[in-house]
């Protein structure tokens, strides 16, 4: 989520890295290619398919777990299982779920030991909120304790998707826990101060995917690092990196490569140019082995455009052209991200209406930003609300049932028909 205004005050540590070198290969037990979720999935050309050449459309919504406590939100104010209930209800496939590779790099340096939600709920929001906050969790969520941890969580959350058979693509938001996402936040750029590759989640049923790096972006507060990195050519050697050990870790997994200007075009890795300010071009040769799990992701919030055919221009040219035999190199497309304000009237215009049409006529996957009614906390404020929310605050009812009803029921029936 691209959020130009927010003033974010930095904490600056350096974290350990972690290295995928030596850790343990996925177990890949318990995916038979006979049952849900049909795994590993591959890409032809500019599909999804799974293993029985079935067609996967991606039709869902992030679920953040970013934020500062590193938990997936909402816990407080409802069980994992009405959540997802929730979710399924109206027919969406797919959880975007975000994290924080802060909390990855917490566990490598403390070999292992993640910490409990109790500490980082207090941690996050003071020892009298986090206890409140805490004690709610767990009135809604019984199954776990003070002595859970936040990796235990987010298991709990794979666990509960894959049992309403919902996937799960696991999103590197940030590096540092908080929200996301602006140019002076630290998180911008690859050799930023905290940005790491990792890999986790090996174990869950419906991961089906991982996007290397939400929302590349200009590092605007370190100027060397973006006048001798932030281009192409180095995006791509990072990506490069970034999907070699993600490969390793866990090769059944579809790869999400994002672009340049906060993920708002891919057009460089699919059009056969060079790729700046080198003279090379995407190689599929550069990821022999795993070139069919590669995917394009972008995001686009321009929610004040007023005209269609101008917004499913910008879509197609700087990315789902990707999706068609116009690319030099072919791969499906998602748009994991785009919002807009959940209220009674904002669905109806140009930028909401366009999308529930022009996606599913693309047959393009796509996450909404945002599964939330509220964050524990977001940029200082505690149990904030979100007004692109999909949910009311209390993680209850739906913030826009105009919306659910007039346009995003259908939308989501579409892309998946
Ligand atoms: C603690 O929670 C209360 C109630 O939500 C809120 O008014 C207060 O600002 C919170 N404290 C901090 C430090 O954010
Ligand atoms: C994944 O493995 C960890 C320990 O290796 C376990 O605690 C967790 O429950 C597993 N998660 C799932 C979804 O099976």
């Amino acid at each position: 989520m691209k959020f130009l205004s927010a003033t974010l005050a930095l904490a600056s540590f350096t974290l350990a890295t972690p290295s995928l070198q030596g850790e343990p290969q996925n177990d890949l037990s318990n995916r038979q290619a006979g049952s849900w979720p049909f795994g590993p999935f591959v890409t032809s050309a500019g599909k999804i398919l799974d293993t029985a050449g079935k067609n996967i459309v991606y039709a869902g919504t992030n679920w953040p777990g970013h934020g500062e406590v590193m938990i997936p939100e909402g816990l407080q104010y409802q069980s994992i299982e009405y959540i997802a209930t929730k979710i399924k209800s109206i027919g969406m496939n797919a959880i975007r779920l975000t994290f924080a590779i802060e909390m990855i790099d917490q566990i490598y340096a403390s070999n292992g030991q993640d910490i409990t939600i109790q500490r980082a709920f207090t941690q996050a929001l003071g020892q009298a909120n986090g206890t409140r906050i805490l004690n709610q969790v767990l009135a809604k969520n019984p199954q776990f304790t003070t002595s859970t941890t936040r990796l235990q969580v987010f298991d709990a959350v794979a666990a509960e998707l894959a049992k309403q058979q919902i996937y799960v693509h696991l999103d590197n938001h940030i590096s540092k826990g908080m929200w996301c996402c602006s140019g002076n936040d630290g998180n911008t750029w690859w050799g930023d101060t905290h940005f790491n590759t990792a890999n986790w989640g090996r174990n869950w049923t419906g991961l089906v995917s991982i996007g290397l790096r939400n929302e590349p972006r200009e590092p605007t507060s370190n100027p060397s690092l973006r006048s001798s990195s932030y281009n192409w050519q180095s995006l791509y050697a990072f990506h490069k990196q970034g999907a070699s050990a993600v490969n390793k870790a866990n090769p059944s997994l579809l790869i999400f490569l994002s672009g340049l200007n906060y993920d708002t075009t891919v057009a460089p890795f699919f059009d056969g140019s060079t790729l700046s300010p080198g003279n090379t071009r995407f190689s599929l040769v550069d990821f022999l082995g795993y070139e069919n799990k590669l995917v394009l992701e972008i995001h686009n919030y321009e929610t004040g455009i007023n005209s269609c055919s101008s917004l499913q221009y910008n879509l197609f040219n700087k990315g789902f052209k990707a999706m068609t035999n116009e690319a030099r190199t072919q791969f499906p497309v998602l748009l994991t991200e785009f919002g807009f304000a959940m209220d009674a009237s904002t669905w109806r215009g140009t930028y909401a209406t366009c999308l529930a049409s022009y996606l599913p006529s693309q047959k393009a996957g796509w996450t909404i930003w945002v599964l939330a009614g509220s964050y524990y906390v977001r940029e200082g404020t505690q149990d904030y609300n979100e007004n692109w929310g999909l949910l009311t605050r209390d993680w209850r009812d739906w913030r826009s049932q105009g919306y659910i009803d007039g346009l995003f029921r259908g939308m989501v029936r579409n892309s998946l028909a």
